[in-house]
């Protein structure tokens, strides 16, 4: 099979019987009082997601050791419930009103809710963390749950300054996205006791969440929000400063100084009037070139770390996932 012939369903049939056992027990491990916990996460959770980060969890213990592991997927659906309260949070903090083709939970609900709802999801995450009685596990979690809230809160921090730089954004993503890609991988050397494959398996995911944030924050200017089941441009409405808007404030510095203060005013005051204008500036100013063109390094700097570890078709499963997300095909 050409590598441009494949698809994600391809991959995940890799793993076809273990994935569909983890998706049942990503809402079938929630087991609330409150009616109205369930019905947020039902929501969420229901509405779909590619559900990469579990799969990268079950490829990866595959990997390690052939064989039908429940512990693999519960922590697989662990990794989802992590993953969708970020996803709750991080839309009460964008405002956004789409996710996964529906509203969002602070949309559809309040805001109010949505926070309590993505604690919830947390809480229960490490509910059934301590589960597996597996303290070097438990802290990789906690550790690595902290890191997420850091980088959001980072985030946060740099919203409205357009001072802010690759090496900052390189942090926040490092926090809020590449962390929990690293949980997904690590978390299943650690239910096998496998401490030996912890630093190839972290750079691998490490890389592989950088380049997947890269070319998200890519697709918020060039993406099409029917196929991505979110809304586009919301990143510059924010006046978040990411990769794209970076580079094209770094390109047109010296060159359009015009462009460059129209650019810098708007992600300092978030007031986007003219956004198609704005949208068009980063098209055009190469940015989104350099970015993808990062993206790729990542992702073959991700690639590089796979080679140390056990050759097989799991394996294969994982650079086919690098490829295609980097190509976003997914
Ligand atoms: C969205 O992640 C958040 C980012 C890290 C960009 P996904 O694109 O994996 O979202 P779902 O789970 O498929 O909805
Ligand atoms: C990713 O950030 C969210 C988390 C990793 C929590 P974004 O804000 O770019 O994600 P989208 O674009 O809303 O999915
Ligand atoms: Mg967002
Ligand atoms: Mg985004």
């Amino acid at each position: 099979m050409k590598a441009s012939d494949l698809t994600y369903a391809d991959i995940q049939s890799i793993v076809a019987e273990d994935f569909a056992i983890m998706d049942k027990q990503v809402f079938g491990s929630l087991n609330s009082k409150v009616q109205l916990v369930m019905s947020v996460s039902k929501h969420v959770i229901d509405a779909g997601g590619k559900r990469m980060r579990p799969l990268i969890t079950l490829l990866t213990a595959r990997m390690l050791q052939d064989s039908q592991s429940q512990q693999a997927m519960q922590l697989a659906a662990i990794t989802e419930m992590l993953h969708t309260a970020t996803l709750v949070h991080d839309d009460v903090i964008d405002a956004s009103g789409l996710r996964r083709g529906k509203p969002t939970a602070n949309a559809t609900w309040d805001n109010a809710t949505a926070v309590l709802v993505g604690d919830y999801l947390i809480a229960r995450s490490f509910n059934l963390l301590v589960g597996f009685n597996n303290l070097p596990l438990l802290k990789l979690f906690s550790d690595g749950t902290c890191d997420i809230a850091e980088g959001e809160v980072l985030q946060l921090q740099h919203q409205h300054n357009p001072e802010t730089q690759e090496e900052d954004y390189l942090k926040i993503i490092d926090g809020k996205t590449s962390r929990l890609f690293m949980m997904a991988t690590q978390g299943a050397a650690l239910l096998q006791g496998r401490e030996e494959v912890l630093a190839d398996l972290g750079a691998f995911a490490y890389h592989f969440g950088n380049a997947f944030q890269m070319i998200d924050d890519v697709l918020d200017f060039s993406g099409d929000a029917a196929v991505m089941g979110k809304n586009l441009g919301d990143d510059l409405a924010e006046g978040k400063p990411t990769l794209p808007i970076i580079k094209t404030l770094e390109l047109l510095k010296n060159t359009n100084h015009q462009a460059y203060d129209k650019l810098r005013i708007a992600v300092q005051t978030g007031k986007v009037d003219d956004a198609h204008e704005l949208i068009a500036l980063v098209q055009s100013s190469g940015a989104l070139d350099y970015c993808k063109s990062r993206a790729l390094s990542e992702t073959q700097l991700a690639q590089q770390a796979l080679q140390n570890l056990p050759d097989n078709r799991y394996r294969t499963g994982l650079y086919q996932l690098t490829e295609l997300a980097s190509a976003r095909l997914v």
